[in-house]
């Protein structure tokens, strides 16, 4: 035999023998299967940490409905994880972002407190955490006795986990100062007996005049479905924008609100986007579904301590400032608007945090109920009129140029507008296609707005499923009086629709102008540009 004839010969013998081999280990494959499940019977709960406890319940209750499956049984077995081992992990910006980064994360009740190690670079291999760059030490929360998940969650059928299962956990935030500027880093959370996987994150630059970030709004799951779609615009986002700074989010990532709301949700949030949370920071603030007295939006973020937020918000956290290179932005809520004294405070809180950065080149505001929206579930909401008619004067007066929102779930380009006008002469550049009732309103595409005396606000549709329609020209025009805008369809200067899709901006700030690039995201991932415009002065 030659070289040539013994390869195929042998290669033939091998598959034969792969084939027999295959065929005779089949029933031995059930038994494995049998024994899987013996195994994860055995487990006992607290000794992993409640998320992989989750999806090892997920397994089996699959498991036991198709006895034939059993990959998924044994992945979750593999994946179970030690109950001091961090979850939900996520890097806030807090304070100023060339020298500050903060870290918030989760652990399973009656953890002691953990701390963060920094190291420079963005290797992040295990030995050089031995000797960290900088160790913070974290505080611990406890967080007793919360509503685990609600019936929306389906988790009754999909784990036999029951529906109002409370758990408890301790919330763990540290904070590194004296980072340099324009420096990468590579971190992880815990203590020695668990640490989190490495991350990794860039301070920014001492004097950046460029930058960018990703803005989603509205991700607000219920189901694994949902959760499925929003983490696709999420991973679909940095696809296309890997060098962006950070990630900014208007408000409702989650779906169940109120006293028996769902911290599955939050878990879910976390586990879909884990891998983003290592490597963006994020900076979000409360939407309505966020708010509830089990204080879970506070629990799992890091952001500045406010006062009066603190002493008012029924979830404290979202009132907050950072200046990122040329730009001030401005964390705002108005969930609690009904309570005494709240939006005075936060009033002043604005006009004082404005006055403190009298040199930066851009002034933007993000916050989750809109000040002014063209859906027709909320135009005509009765807390969006009082915000609109106590903040519109407000934003006028501090020049805010960009306000970015979310709740509506749906696609507006509004002003610049000052005293609930349109500013005369502020669009420019606007191109005009055929008007669709659904997806293009105003027959407008791109353009470019100056915003040099008036404010422009946006919303970019929603990161998740929930949509909501455009509101008819006709409706706003008969509820002009209610509404207190007059000529309200007017202030719809740029594309106003529906597509029905998921969606994210890219937002490029430079010294001249502001570039927001939106994108509807299909099921597969795959984007396609929604619309394109520059912000000026
Ligand atoms: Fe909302
Ligand atoms: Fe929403």
């Amino acid at each position: 035999m030659t070289r040539y004839q013994i390869i195929p010969a042998l290669l033939s013998v091998f598959l034969q023998a792969s084939l027999v081999s295959a065929y005779s280990q089949e029933p031995e494959g059930n038994r494995n299967a049998g024994s899987l499940l013996k195994t994860a019977n055995e487990k006992i709960e607290n000794e992993y940490t409640i998320p992989s406890w989750t999806q090892l319940k997920k397994a089996m209750t699959a498991f036991r409905n198709n006895p034939d499956d059993s990959v998924i049984l044994a992945g979750a077995l593999s994946k179970l994880k030690p109950a001091t081992m961090p979850y939900c992990v996520v890097m806030n910006l807090n304070g100023d972002p060339r020298r500050n980064m903060a870290f918030t994360w989760f652990t399973n009740e009656g953890n002691p407190a953990g701390k963060v190690q920094v190291v420079k670079g963005n290797t992040g291999r295990e030995k050089e955490f031995r000797k960290p760059f900088l160790t913070a030490t974290a505080t611990a929360s406890q967080v007793t006795d919360i509503p685990y998940c609600i019936k929306g969650n389906d988790l009754e059928k999909t784990a036999g986990i029951p529906d109002g299962t409370r758990k408890s956990y301790t919330a763990h935030k540290a904070m590194v100062s004296n980072l340099k500027p324009g420096t990468t880093y590579s971190f992880r959370v815990g203590n020695d007996s668990a640490w989190s996987s490495t991350g990794f994150f860039r301070t920014a630059d001492r004097n950046v005049k460029e930058f960018s970030f990703i803005y989603t709004a509205d991700p607000q799951a219920t189901t694994e479905a949902d959760f499925h779609i929003s983490q696709t615009t999420s991973h679909a986002a940095f696809r296309e924008y890997p060098d962006a700074n950070f990630w900014l989010c208007t408000g409702d990532h989650i779906n169940a609100s109120g006293e028996n709301n769902s911290e599955w949700e939050w878990e879910q949030f976390f586990e879909t986007q884990q891998d983003l949370f290592l490597k963006y920071p994020f900076t979000s603030v409360l939407g309505n579904h966020d708010k509830s007295p089990n204080r879970n939006f506070t629990n799992h973020f890091s952001t500045p301590f406010t006062p009066f937020d603190h002493q008012f918000s029924t979830s404290p956290g979202s009132i907050y400032s950072f200046v990122y290179g040329n730009t001030l932005f401005l964390a705002l809520s108005f969930e609690d608007y009904s309570k005494e004294g709240y939006l005075e405070s936060l009033a002043k809180w604005m006009r004082k945090e404005v006055e403190k950065y009298p040199d930066v080149t851009w002034k933007i505001a993000f916050y989750h109920k809109n000040i002014y929206t063209g859906s027709v579930s909320h135009q005509d909401d009765n807390d969006g009129i009082v915000v609109r008619n106590r903040f519109a004067p407000l934003f006028d007066s501090l020049g805010i140029h960009l306000a970015l929102q979310g709740h509506d779930h749906i696609y507006e380009v509004i002003g610049p507008l000052k005293d609930k006008k349109p500013v005369p002469g502020s669009v420019s550049g606007v191109i005009d296609v055929t008007p669709d009732k659904r997806e293009n309103v105003t027959g407008k595409l791109n353009g470019v707005f100056d915003v040099s005396r008036g404010t422009l606000y946006f919303l970019n549709n929603s990161a998740g499923k929930k949509k909501y329609e455009p509101r008819p020209k006709e409706e706003m025009d008969s509820d002009e009086e209610r509404l207190g805008v007059p000529g309200y369809y007017s202030l719809f200067t740029g594309r106003f629709g529906q597509t029905g899709r998921p969606t994210f901006s890219n937002v490029k700030v430079t010294e001249k102008k502001i570039i927001i690039t939106t994108f509807e995201v299909f099921d597969d991932g795959n984007i396609k540009l929604f619309d394109r415009f520059e912000v000026v002065k």
